[in-house]
């Protein structure tokens, strides 16, 4: 090549950048308003129903909950509420220390608001070992839209206490210990809320399948009372009519949480609830170890299997995050009795939103 060719093609070549650059300019003028990206909405504080498909066999994209409230509080600013009470759930001989905690959000601007199967975010009061301020903490919500007293300006916690040995030391969580002290006229910082793995279907005649250990029980709480507490019904404009089963895992019968609720719900609800224990340290499986809920599920597999089969059955997931293996486990065995594959049934679910996990 002649090497005033080159310099052509070299010149040419040093232009393109330039060019394309100034048609990008161009472009993003031009186009601005056709393609430009989708707006950021703002978080919204609109509180609606979380919504699910029309037809149960459409699966529901993360759009269908574009209008659920998230972060309407950040870390940086967030809400103050103030506790209105703060009671234990335990019965006597129960191990370890688990409380129900209600927040007023009254006063907020804009209002907190939140959906049932949400979490709202805790900021410890004080510093961290470096000076600086403690991080947030995540908690499930355990009340309803309208919360426990149905005036919609409040928000419950359900608590464990973190606590653990180390080095000889009993070392106490720091929010979770923060909370279980805290005392009705304190403030607290709270943000969110944050959340849309766990919202339920809108179908009124969806099969709610639960599965939950010790505080995993927070989420499944509000379901519960959204579906069956006589006051809600009323105010939520949203009558249940599905199966709902909840499998609930504690360590002993003192430690279940809301349990004379949920009986009430059931005696109230027959045909509508079942409620099935798995009391790890009072009840044996079949192999002579602790009782755990995935070997409740695979005792139940056959009706499990045959709810699954109906498009309409959600299944949450919520507590010990050291349950999921145990329950894929189960599920695992429990669909080959029935001869379906769990693990490519499983990523089906997830993606037809029926299959929601929350654990920590
Ligand atoms: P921290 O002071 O933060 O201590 C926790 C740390 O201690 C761990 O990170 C680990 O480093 C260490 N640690 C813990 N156990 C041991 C051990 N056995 N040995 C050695 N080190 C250990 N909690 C609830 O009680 N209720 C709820 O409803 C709830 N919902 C949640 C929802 C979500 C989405 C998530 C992510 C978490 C949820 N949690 C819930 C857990 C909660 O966020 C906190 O993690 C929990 O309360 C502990 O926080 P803490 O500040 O008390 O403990
Ligand atoms: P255990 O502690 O007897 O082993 P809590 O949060 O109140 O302690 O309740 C958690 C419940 O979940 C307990 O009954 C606990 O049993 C049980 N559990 C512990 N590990 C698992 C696991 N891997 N799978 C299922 N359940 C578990």
């Amino acid at each position: 090549m002649a090497y005033s060719e080159a310099q052509v093609i070299a010149g040419g070549l040093i232009h393109i950048p330039i060019v394309i650059g100034l048609f990008r300019h161009i472009e993003s003028q031009i186009g601005r308003k056709s393609i430009a990206k989708p707006a950021k909405t703002p978080p919204s504080t609109k509180a609606t129903t979380a919504s699910a498909p029309a037809s149960s066999k459409a699966a529901p994209s993360k759009k269908v909950h574009a209008d659920v409230p998230v972060n309407t509080y950040r870390p940086k600013t967030p809400f103050e509420g103030k506790v209105l009470e703060n009671y234990s759930l335990l019965k006597d001989g129960a191990i370890g220390r688990v409380n129900h905690i209600t927040f007023s959000l009254s006063g907020g601007n804009p209002q907190l608001r939140y959906v049932e199967g949400q979490s709202i975010g805790i900021i410890p009061a004080g510093e961290d070992s470096k000076g600086k301020p403690h991080k947030l903490r995540l908690y499930s919500i355990a009340s309803t839209r309208h919360g426990d007293n149905f005036s919609g300006d409040t928000v419950s916690l359900c608590v464990r206490q973190l606590q653990y040995e180390k080095d000889g030391q009993t070392i106490d969580g720091v929010c979770s210990t923060y909370l279980c002290n805290i005392k009705p006229g304190e403030k607290v910082k709270i943000t969110g809320p944050v959340g849309k793995e766990m919202l339920l279907p809108e179908d009124e005649d969806a099969n709610i399948i639960m599965l939950a250990t010790g505080t995993g029980i927070a989420p499944m709480r509000a379901y519960l009372r959204r579906m069956f507490e006589p006051t809600e019904r009323k105010k939520n404009n949203w009558n249940f009519k599905g199966k709902a089963w909840l499998f609930m895992g504690a360590p002993k019968t003192a430690n279940l949480l809301y349990d004379a609720d949920f009986e009430y719900y059931k005696k109230q609800f027959p045909d509508n609830l079942r409620y099935t224990k798995a009391i790890s340290r009072e009840q044996k499986n079949a192999k002579g170890g602790r009782m755990y809920i995935q070997d409740k599920v695979l005792e139940h597999a056959d009706e499990i299997f045959s709810l699954i089969e109906d498009p309409k059955t959600h299944i949450y997931l919520c507590g010990l995050k050291g349950m999921e293996p145990g329950i894929d486990e189960a599920m695992t065995k429990a669909a080959a009795s029935k001869g379906i594959n769990w693990a490519e049934l499983r990523p089906k679910l997830k993606k037809q939103d029926r299959w929601h996990v929350e654990t920590y």
